[in-house]
């Protein structure tokens, strides 16, 4: 059975204190980071980069979770992998060679993720997921957190499920304690969580909560 990771969405923190956020998330049991970088053209927000993960890096060892909602992909590979990412996330929808990325990723050291929209249909992933180390089903329009997760993505888990049954796969976008379960048994084995972890009483209550009902 694939182990269940919990990532808490920094988005939902205090960018004023990355580092301890991120000391406090791996304290409460967080597997991932999940670092939401947004550049205001693939996506309308704007987040963070490169330059911050690079600061971050000499504060945690937690595993700096990627997720790059950005036009041109490509062109941070190299900034990320210096800066210290562990996993560079991509959209499928910004670029022309999936392909050639994810091998740039990996020569690069990093895991690769694959990511799609809810738009976007799965079949334009399926090809690629042999060569990458996840793939992210998104559950709402990329771009803000505390939107509504939209149960009709669950498919798509499924579908991708049936043919990888080792791959990791994360979802993304309003998950909390009411619909993890749902993803969880569609097939989902990574969760991440921003407003439900953070404005919880307690997230570290939470993110235990979470993974209970995600292993059951
Ligand atoms: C949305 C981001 C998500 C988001 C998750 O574009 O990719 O990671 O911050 O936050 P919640 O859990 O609040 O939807
Ligand atoms: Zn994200």
């Amino acid at each position: 059975l694939l182990k269940v990771k919990i990532a808490p969405s920094l988005l939902s923190g205090d960018f004023a204190q990355l580092a301890n956020e991120c000391q406090r998330m791996l304290g409460f049991g967080a597997d991932y980071l999940h670092m939401d970088v947004m550049d205001g053209h693939f996506v309308p927000n704007l987040t963070l980069g490169a330059p911050i993960i690079k600061s971050l890096r000499p504060h945690t060892k937690g595993f700096l979770d990627c997720h790059c909602m950005v036009s041109n992909p490509e062109q941070w590979v190299d900034d990320f992998s210096k800066a210290g990412a562990d996993s560079y996330g991509f959209h499928i929808e910004a670029t022309k060679d999936a392909g050639s990325l994810i091998k740039k990723i990996h020569e690069a050291n990093m895991r690769a993720c694959l990511v799609i929209k809810p738009k976007t249909p799965v079949e334009a992933a399926l090809p690629y997921l042999k060569d990458v180390d996840m793939v992210l089903i998104m559950t709402v329009e990329p771009g803000f957190g505390g939107q509504k997760f939209m149960p009709e993505m669950m498919p798509k888990v499924t579908a991708i499920r049936k043919e990888f049954p080792n791959l990791d796969i994360q979802v993304d976008g309003g998950i909390d304690l009411t619909n993890v379960g749902l993803a969880s048994s569609a097939g989902a084995n990574v969760f991440v969580a921003g407003s439900s972890i953070f404005h919880a009483q307690s997230p570290k209550d939470m993110i235990a909560e979470l993974r209970k009902i995600a292993e059951s």
